[in-house]
């Protein structure tokens, strides 16, 4: 059975508000595996592949073989940022990449220069810039950034394109009145309510012109019932929260073997140092509540703390995160986890990743543009939770509990790939191999 799938037709367009570290080790990335000078490593859409059919029939192709996604070759990049620097001076000042590899790829970097952003600093109060734009309402901003969006479609001849939110993490503020439906939204916009963010503008802005949007970032942003309804109605896939790197990444890879095996947790203590702007912007406690909400949230959804209380019942959960800016871009965690077996034995596991924050980061971006490209190509609207694998704080419908095992939430996308392309689920029951295998005896 085939699936009704169009195919990935001219250009796409990829828009990122906020062009900080993980935006420009994005684009660089990309152009420079364009130029053939560097491999997109971690891109499961670049390098992975999935199995189809039975085990029997070694049908293994890449993932960008079986599904029709947009080619590198095709994509248009643009942005917005409260700062002026093209995507080259901003990397350069992000000191991820070597500058070797930037200078190789200049007049690409140098000709995307960000659109006048959407701020307030009340959401990042470390933060100033002056690229930004002024207008008396919310409701103003929303529609320059729609004109923006147009703009950019027209002059870069794009057939399509999607929006990753790569800014800052805005203060922690919860679901409010303004929030709640598509009208009392755009009356809020209109009213300037304190409680709409600017990341919230940009992903209207996106969702009313049936572009797709993802966040990058733990803020709210697009996980509030207004924007999820207008989703729905313009036929837009959304996703979120917050990029699954780093520590979180090792806490998903690792939580779920210890629950496989009915081993106990007494305790979870993980700390990170991190020396760049994002750190700075961290800093800030009402910035650092956002992040650490979207921490926190992993390890009960593993453990099950209410189905296993004698195991998990009395799991201690700490998070910090630490400004310290000789690391730069490259993380510093640790984590110190108290395990217990047989007979409530004691054990310890401790992790110390030197990691690249912005490394790890870069690969989702490429890949949740595309895959929300083809969510929309596949006629996909609404919350993708498909694309929980690449997030921290995954987005589902109310009601629903996230899944943060990384194993089951790689098992879900690849199922959906296979869905939409009208392809056998694979369930990893196997039992008719063996069947199969005495029948024939
Ligand atoms: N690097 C990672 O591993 C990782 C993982 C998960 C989430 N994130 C999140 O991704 C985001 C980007 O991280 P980064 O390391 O690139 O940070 P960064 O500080 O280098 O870049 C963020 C950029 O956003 C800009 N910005 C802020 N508010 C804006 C607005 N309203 N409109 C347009 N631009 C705006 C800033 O000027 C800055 O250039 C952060 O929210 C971070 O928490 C990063």
């Amino acid at each position: 059975m085939e699936q009704n799938v169009k195919p990935a037709e001219g250009k796409l367009g990829i828009l990122v508000p906020g062009m900080g570290a993980v935006a420009t080790t994005f684009i660089a990335g990309v152009e420079a595996v364009k130029k053939g000078i560097a491999q997109p490593i971690g891109s499961l859409t670049q390098m992975g592949s999935l199995r189809i059919g039975k085990r029997t029939e070694n049908r293994n192709p890449k993932i960008n073989e079986f599904v029709p996604l947009a080619k590198l070759d095709e994509i248009v990049f643009g942005g917005w940022d409260i700062y002026e620097d093209n995507v080259y001076e901003a990397a350069i000042n992000a000191k991820v990449l070597d500058a070797n590899l930037l200078n190789a790829i200049r007049p690409e970097l140098e000709a995307i220069k960000p659109m006048k952003a959407v701020f307030d600093k009340s959401y990042v109060q470390n933060l100033d810039g002056t690229n930004v734009k002024k207008a008396a309402t919310k409701y103003d901003l929303a529609l320059e950034l729609i004109a923006d969006i147009e703009n950019f479609n027209k002059i870069n001849n794009c057939t399509r394109s999607v929006m990753v939110w790569c800014g800052s993490t805005e203060k922690y503020i919860e679901v409010s009145a303004a929030h709640q439906t598509i009208e009392s939204f755009e009356q809020g916009l209109k009213d300037n309510d304190a409680n709409i963010s600017p990341s919230m503008i940009y992903a209207y802005a996106s969702i009313k012109c049936g572009v797709p949007f993802a966040n990058g970032a733990p803020n709210l942003t697009c996980d509030i019932p207004a924007l999820i309804d207008l989703a729905r109605e313009t036929g837009t896939p959304i996703g979120g929260k917050d990029f699954k790197t780093g520590q979180t990444l090792m806490k998903t890879i690792l939580a779920p073997g210890l629950h496989a095996r009915a081993l106990g947790v007494r305790g979870w203590f993980s700390t990170n140092i991190l020396g760049n702007r994002d750190g700075y912007v961290l800093d800030h406690p009402d910035n650092f509540k956002t992040k650490e909400v979207s921490k926190l949230s992993v390890l009960d959804e593993i453990f099950k703390p209410e189905s296993n209380p004698e195991l998990y019942g009395e799991l201690y959960h700490k998070v910090r995160i630490n400004y310290y800016p000789p690391h730069g871009d490259n993380k510093e965690s640790w984590d110190n986890i108290d395990i217990f077996g047989w007979l409530g034995y004691g054990m310890q596991i401790k992790i110390n990743f030197l990691c690249r924050d912005s490394i790890l980061a870069a690969p989702i971006v490429l890949d949740l543009a595309l895959f929300l490209d083809l969510a929309k190509r596949a006629e996909m609207s609404g919350i993708q939770e498909w694309l929980s694998f690449y997030f921290k704080s995954p987005q589902v419908l109310e009601g629903l509990a996230p899944e943060h095992d990384i194993f089951k939430q790689l098992i879900k996308m690849q199922n959906t790939l296979r869905h939409m392309m009208g392809e056998d689920l694979i369930t990893h029951l196997g039992l008719d191999y063996y069947q199969d295998l005495v029948e024939a005896m």
